[in-house]
């Protein structure tokens, strides 16, 4: 969607893949959607060094709302959990420089049976912009399939003629596929939404998302013919913070999220992320990779063992003729697995040479002729990750 907005892949945080619903506060406090939670997530990526890395969405999923709508057909945030309402949260992530998103279905509940916006496009888009929202995700559950064709449309006319900018997120793609059994069409979708998810959720388990990096990998062809600026593939929320992962599995899982250019949403309590996790969150080189603004899905190549080389191309530096280059090497196999590869077959192009840094530790290693070969030894469930920069 050309709306100006989403240049580079979203980064910042929503409720849905720790808390869920989070409706459930007195029996499960750890679990709780409210405003405490929002404004935690908020003082941490104000005061933690998140914000100036670039995480920048904080998004309310499904669940936060009352069961009824006002008198005037109004959404009403819940009573207890959001006591100061909507606009105030916005007002105190806004004040700290920061963006706010939020959530709501197609059809006439959300997918968790609270109130959506079929039959209340207008108003509520008028809501969400009163309250100051700058992002809303939009799902699919529970219409038929000519209406979300029609529909996501729609409601993306009426965000738009609210005249207030906020990045458009649809499930639209996902539903058509895994519920409806279509192939989704995305050249129609592009030009209307910012960023779509596209397959299933993800759990809180490694296993989910090699899943999903599995499905990126097979899917590359579709996926990355309409994927850029403005219009994102979206795997969904990357799982820090809620003890999933091993480190390596936690270097995968964002080493291949920037590499695919994918929106990187956290999910979690932000007391819980790890020092190891927080050192990849806001490493800048492994986020440069990923807010490269040419924004370029990583080709997938299969090598030998279950090895995976992705190939990234980036937009070549300020009075740089060649394009700087990034390969992580990823291996889903149980063993450690020495790996050779010519750098060259995979589109690097400068006579001059490259000089290649190791993107974890931020080392430059050494500088490389268009010629070397390269050998990386990679351990099981993990990866190396290296981007060349033309010299
Ligand atoms: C399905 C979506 O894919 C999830 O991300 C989440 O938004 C839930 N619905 C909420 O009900």
């Amino acid at each position: 969607l050309d709306n100006g907005l989403a240049r580079t892949p979203p980064m910042g945080w929503m409720s849905w893949g720790y808390y869920m619903c989070g409706d459930k506060c007195k029996e499960k406090p750890e679990k709780c959607l409210d405003e405490k939670l929002i404004l935690s997530v908020v003082d941490a990526f104000y005061n933690e060094g998140y914000q100036e890395a670039g995480y920048e969405y904080i998004i309310i999923d499904d669940c936060w709302s009352e069961q009824k709508r006002d008198k005037n057909r109004r959404l009403v945030p819940d009573k207890k959990r959001f006591p100061r309402g909507m606009r105030f949260i916005a007002d105190y992530i806004h004040a700290r420089g920061l963006k706010f998103g939020m959530y709501t279905n197609i059809a006439a509940k959300t997918c968790m049976l609270y109130p959506g916006s079929r039959g209340y496009f207008d108003i509520d888009a008028k809501t969400f912009a009163e309250w100051g929202v700058d992002y809303l995700k939009v799902d699919g559950c529970f219409v038929e399939e000519d209406f979300l064709n029609i529909a996501y449309i729609k409601l993306g006319q009426h965000l738009n003629n609210t005249g207030r900018p906020m990045v458009y997120s649809c499930s639209w793609p996902y539903y058509i596929q895994y519920i409806h059994h279509k192939k989704p069409d995305y050249k129609a979708i592009a030009p209307h939404c910012n960023m779509w998810r596209n397959y299933h959720d993800v759990y809180l388990s490694w296993e989910a998302v090699k899943i999903i990096i599995q499905h990126y990998a097979e899917e590359y062809g579709v996926l990355s013919a309409h994927h850029g600026p403005g219009m994102w593939n979206d795997p969904d929320m990357i799982i820090f913070g809620t003890n999933s992962l091993t480190e390596s599995q936690s270097r995968v899982h964002l080493a291949v999220y920037v590499m695919l250019s994918a929106p990187i949403l956290l999910s979690c309590d932000m007391s819980k992320v790890t020092a190891y996790e927080k050192k990849l969150l806001l490493n800048l080189d492994l986020i440069a990779v990923g807010q490269d603004r040419l924004g370029i899905m990583a080709k997938p190549h299969s090598l030998e063992y279950g090895v995976t080389l992705w190939v990234k191309r980036h937009l070549p530096m300020k009075g740089d003729i060649y394009h700087s280059y990034s390969f992580a090497i990823v291996n889903f196999d149980s063993e450690q697995h020495l790996i050779h590869f010519f750098p060259k077959v995979y589109g690097i192009d400068s006579a001059d040479g490259y000089t290649v840094m190791d993107v974890f530790s931020g080392e430059f290693l050494r500088n490389v002729t268009l010629h070397d070969p390269m050998q990386v030894t990679v351990p099981p469930d993990d990866v190396i990750m290296y981007t060349f920069f033309p010299l």
